[in-house]
């Protein structure tokens, strides 16, 4: 996850041996004279205007910090039995710093790593490896950390670590033109890719080894088509195979919409005029329309001359949602809702009824993403991420909106075959006082709610299961496998898989849990051979995807 990375420039080398849209990083970074010297006034300006804060850094301490890549491990220990319907590749993508930070350090700033289980006819092997991006390369080079981070963009000192990466890409010494991200955030399947995803970068296509293991074979850029950051949530339709996704930057336009066909083919770009430089982390898709939240989350470098952090949520502005007929070409058509200000990271699904779109999603009043970084506190602000329903009346221009659940719910995922379609159960993590993950919850989205009075999420209303992973215990994002691939499955008839680490032993394990019941013993348990740490998003390569790769 990440914002202030640089998408920009074409890769114009090395078409890759996998296919001639993928391209290998081959960035050419300097270590002369330019780098020692920049690299001396780096250190001057940690050492004269860093904090130095007396705890250690939150996001690198405890199962929050990093870890070696790891060979496949097969035959692991497996307590109950996979069923069957779990074959192909459970991957599970997040921040793992390969180098230590100069200063300080965001949760969202850390190399992407892929920890994958590969499951096949019963039996489990393990592999982490990480995304291969033109950052890490030319960290590797180095073999230091030498590109801006989100957590040191902040107050003065923010200002001057903005000049030291101006410097050392003026002078050549690091080379964007490839590419800045960590593709550390999400992944999604899609024309044969597995991809591993950075809404500040292009999209890196990561094959998926019969072993288990992985290897990244380069990045996209749908011949030469894009030319902007892509969203760490595109959306694939299950009917028509077309991928659609966005994609948000600090200059004009503020965000750009595209339509990938099921071929692989992005059409052209479509740019949407929203309130200024925002953080669009989701959106959404019905079988019509394409869904953009402008919600007041704002990159402002002036921001850090107050001392803060450079993305600023403004309380005072509404959340704009706009709703475009998805095969639009300009923006001439789309429709422009108001609701009261809130910030949405993670959205459910969305979908049609009458005159009306229906999107669900995980609401937040305000966000305040400085809790992401800097050092260790002993208390957080508890998250207030609850589930919402909200309704956009096409006709009337109506919005209107609903709390259906207590918090802090998100990380929803559903039945992806459902994906922009009427659909009723969706699967949310519970997140503790800080970014952990204490347990898993499924609602029925045509219940009525029943939170009123009650303290915690619990079942009863529309919460159909609660799924805690017990003291000291904390998980990641849940996904859903159907049971079967046949059009007429029941909707929840199926499993939830995801990972989870116990703090009290060390040891983290991969879960799978009945969906349809939610009985609270897992139907199996594997064995990890090593510890995983808390992340991002997940996602399940099916036996069929992984065969179809190209
Ligand atoms: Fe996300």
């Amino acid at each position: 996850m990440g914002v202030l990375s640089v998408a920009g420039a074409h890769c114009d080398t090395n078409p890759d041996q996998a296919g001639s849209d993928v391209f290998i990083p081959n960035p050419t970074p300097k270590n002369g004279l330019a780098s020692h010297i920049i690299d001396a006034l780096e250190k001057l300006y940690v050492w004269a205007f860093y904090p130095h804060p007396k705890e250690p850094l939150h996001y690198l301490q405890g199962n929050y910090a990093p870890v070696q890549e790891h060979e496949p491990v097969s035959d692991l220990v497996i307590e109950g039995s996979l069923p069957s319907c779990l074959n192909g590749e459970f991957v599970r993508i997040g921040p793992n710093p390969k180098f230590n930070p100069v200063a300080g350090y965001h949760w969202f700033d850390g190399d992407g790593m892929i920890h994958a289980l590969r499951i096949k006819d019963g039996k489990a092997t393990y592999a982490a490896r990480f995304v291969q991006t033109s950052r890490l390369k030319q960290e590797e080079y180095f073999g230091a950390s030498k590109f801006l981070k989100i957590g040191d963009m902040k107050g003065v000192f923010g200002f001057l670590m903005g000049q030291i990466f101006t410097f050392r890409n003026k002078f050549k010494v690091i080379d964007l033109s490839q590419g800045s991200g960590t593709g550390n955030t999400a992944m999604v399947y899609h024309n044969g890719k597995l991809m591993a995803l950075h809404e500040g970068d292009k999209p890196y296509a990561i094959r998926v080894l019969e072993d288990g293991d992985l290897q990244t074979l380069g990045f996209l850029d749908y011949e030469k088509r894009l030319t902007h950051p892509f969203t760490a949530h595109p959306k694939v339709d299950p009917v028509t195979g077309e991928l659609f996704t966005f994609g948000y930057q600090f200059e004009s336009p503020n965000c750009i919409y595209r339509v990938i066909s099921k071929e692989g083919i992005m059409q052209e770009a479509v740019p949407i005029t929203v309130s200024g430089p925002i953080m669009m982390h989701d959106f959404a898709i019905t079988e019509h329309y394409a869904i953009f939240l402008d919600m007041p989350l704002y990159l402002l470098p002036k921001e850090m001359v107050k001392g803060k952090l450079i993305l600023k949520f403004d309380e005072k502005k509404p959340a704009r949602i706009g709703i475009l007929p998805r095969y639009a070409k300009n923006e001439s058509t789309i429709k422009w809702f108001e609701l009261p200000t809130c910030y949405a990271f993670h959205n459910v699904n969305a979908w049609e009824e009458d005159d009306e779109v229906i999107l669900y999603t995980c609401r937040l009043p305000e966000v305040d993403l400085e809790m992401a970084a800097g050092p260790v506190r002993k208390n957080f602000k508890p998250f207030q991420n609850e589930l919402y329903e909200m309704r956009f009346n096409m006709k009337t221009g109506n919005a209107s909106q609903r709390q259906l659940s207590l918090s802090a719910v998100d990380f929803p995922r559903i039945n992806e075959k459902l994906t922009g379609r009427k659909q009723q159960y969706a699967y949310c993590t519970m997140l503790s006082d800080s970014t952990k993950v204490k347990g898993l919850v499924k609602f029925d989205l045509w219940a009525k709610p029943a939170f009123e009075g009650k303290s915690k999420i619990e079942v009863g209303g529309n919460v159909k299961g609660v799924i805690d992973f017990g003291s000291g215990r904390f998980g990641s994002e849940a996904i859903f496998i159907p049971r079967s691939a046949s059009e007429d499955e029941v909707e929840d008839d199926g499993y939830l898989i995801c990972f989870v680490h116990d703090e009290g032993t060390g040891k983290s394990e991969v879960c799978v849990y009945d969906a349809r019941t939610m009985a609270p013993e897992p139907v199996a348990v594997v064995k990890l051979p090593c510890r995983v740490p808390y992340g991002f998003h997940a996602f399940f390569v099916t036996e069929e995807q992984l065969q179809s790769q190209r």
